[in-house]
């Protein structure tokens, strides 16, 4: 449904709501729509924002015309997110959040991942043969991590915002009480994942009409209980979601169901700030997620590999710059399976993952004509150790602040499974721990001892919220969902900035590949030239074309002219400046 035809279809429905709001929310949806369709980014002076949802966009946008700053502004989209795009935008999950201040010359990264809750044992998810058990790690209560959102994104205004959390959290209230129009995407998403969310009465309730049909574009879609959960938290403050009411209808869900969070757990969640990774890549200064995400380390090793390359001369997705990239993706994915988990539990060696003299010393094994098999690259040996739907957001400020934000329920619609009378969806972030080595989770990762299950644990994430940053100046703000190739999507937006001088908005719609090292395979998208292709099996690639990889928003700032770029890929998606 193209998106005039969307808007004529939802004004007869909108004259019966009679709302305002949704009159202009449908304006801007139909814009998103056209906008996608161009390969000029948006521009902006003042602020900037980038979100999955117009919806979202809106409500942030509204907090900077304000004079609010970014960080109000973030936290403002993702409650926002979670009203309207309840398939990833969450209370119930968790992420990472990096803020960049110019003025202060620092970039944090709060870390509000998911935790193990405390009676989570290392052979959970194994079946009485001793198999890993996908079905209870992925759709059951115990596939939940306590969650991390409502702590992270308090965290975040406390620390760093201006307003307060009634105000960041008044649009996704009203959102959710007075409802908004249907879009196309939002109702497929639906029909789509019927069996999974019918499975649970208390999410078929919500997702579904009382006569058990669909959603359909332009209807309006209210969630009560939802805006009463939302309201609980405004009014008495982030400890009603782990002490509250909020908590007891959440441990009431668990232990109805045989799941394992207790109100222990909930009181015991707490975010934590972290420091991002840091590497440098010709002249820009990258910052991205630390563990327990693994995007960051991976993001950086991988340029730091590739910088040894004239990789704007071979130009963009050639065959020679493709080869090299899936090369060097190969190398970090192995390492990933062997090195990384939550560091508070683990030992990781950063410092040796993201060096340069380590990137040299893989680089050597590449082969620049031959595609290395899979089979033959184990995990390297850095120096020695130092003592399935998620959503990314950029946003921008006048005030040289930036945030880029990535969380997730993990798969779409996480569980499956909402929790009786709160309205909002479990995650099923537990899959993303290994839960048996060797045996690949939903994404086909690999795992070990590193990322094995352990109480209050946080599971390994690809996400990987990053920062570039040029002479001190915030440069170029981006992030994607994606599972595993939440890293590699990041990477190419990178590179197609730095590497190929693409704008914002071609770097994020220009067609993406993959490579996980397991299974090895290169993972393209369409658009490819059959030559390119050519080239590449010819090296000895497995290519693949499959589905879109990622959904990245972004941001690139260039002689104080803030550009954005919305990932043509979600139809919802809306890049706004001011
Ligand atoms: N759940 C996907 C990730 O965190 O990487």
């Amino acid at each position: 449904m193209d998106g005039r035809f969307f808007q004529l279809s939802c004004t007869k429905i909108m004259a019966m709501a009679g709302g305002v709001l949704l009159l202009l929310s449908q304006t801007v949806y139909s814009a998103a729509i056209l906008e996608g369709q161009r390969m000029h980014p948006v521009e902006g002076k003042n602020g900037m924002v980038v979100t999955s949802h117009f919806l979202a966009t809106q409500s942030a946008q509204e907090v900077l015309e304000k004079g609010g700053n970014a960080i109000d502004a973030a936290v403002t989209a993702a409650f926002s997110l979670a009203v309207t795009q309840p398939r990833s935008g969450n209370i119930g999950g968790g992420g990472f959040m990096l803020i960049s201040s110019e003025k202060k010359n620092e970039v944090v990264a709060i870390d509000y991942r998911e935790k193990a809750p405390g009676k989570a044992t290392v052979d959970m998810f194994l079946d009485k043969d001793g198999n890993a058990d996908k079905i209870v790690s992925r759709f059951s209560h115990l596939a939940a991590g306590v969650p991390g959102t409502v702590a992270g994104l308090g965290m975040a205004l406390e620390q760093y915002g201006t307003i307060s959390l009634e105000e960041a959290m008044a649009p996704a209230i009203k959102l959710a009480e007075e409802g908004f129009a249907v879009t196309p995407r939002f109702s497929n998403g639906l029909k789509k994942r019927e069996k999974r969310l019918k499975k649970w009465d208390s999410s078929k309730r919500i997702f579904y009409k009382p006569d058990g049909s669909y959603y359909e574009p332009g209807d309006l879609f209210v969630q009560k209980d939802l805006a009463a959960t939302l309201k609980r938290i405004s009014q008495n403050g982030i400890k009603e979601f782990y002490e509250g009411k909020t908590a007891e209808l959440l441990v009431a869900e668990m232990a109805k169901h045989g799941g394992l969070i207790t109100m222990e757990d909930m009181k015991n969640y707490s975010p934590e700030l972290r420091t991002p990774v840091h590497g440098n890549y010709r002249g820009y200064d990258i910052y991205s997620m630390s563990p327990p995400s693994s995007g960051g380390t991976h993001v950086v090793q991988i340029l730091n590999i590739l910088e040894g390359y004239p990789i704007s001369e071979y130009g963009h997705n050639s065959a020679q710059t493709i080869h090299l990239m899936a090369e060097a993706m190969k190398r970090a994915y192995a390492d990933r399976s062997l090195y990384l988990g939550d560091e508070d539990f683990v030992k990781i060696p950063l410092k040796g993952l993201t060096s340069k003299t380590y990137a040299a010393s893989l680089r050597e094994k590449i082969d620049i004509n031959k595609a290395t098999p899979s089979s033959t690259i184990s995990p390297g040996k850095p120096l020695p150790y130092e003592s399935n739907e998620t959503t990314h957001f950029s946003i921008v400020d006048k005030f040289g602040n930036a945030v880029s934000n990535t969380y997730t329920i993990n798969f779409s619609y996480g569980s499956g499974i909402i929790v009786e009378g709160a309205g909002f969806l479990l995650n099923n972030e537990m899959d993303d721990f290994s839960a048996k080595p060797g045996v690949p989770n939903a994404y086909g990762l690999l795992g070990g001892e590193a990322n094995k299950v352990e109480p209050n644990k946080r599971m390994l994430s690809s996400m990987s919220p990053t920062i570039v940053k040029k002479g001190g100046k915030n440069f170029l703000v981006t992030g994607s969902p994606g599972g595993s190739r939440i890293i590699t999507t990041t990477l190419q937006v990178i590179m197609n900035v730095i590497d190929h001088g693409l704008n914002i908005q071609s770097a994020v719609a220009a067609s993406r590949i993959h490579h996980q090292w397991m299974p090895d395979q290169l993972r393209v998208e369409e658009g490819l030239s059959p030559d390119t292709v050519k080239k590449l099996q010819e090296m000895g690639h497995e290519v693949k074309t499959k589905s879109a990889m990622g959904a990245i928003q972004s941001i690139m700032i260039r002689d104080g002219v803030m550009y954005g770029g919305a990932d043509p890929r979600r139809s919802t998606g809306l890049a706004a400046g001011l």
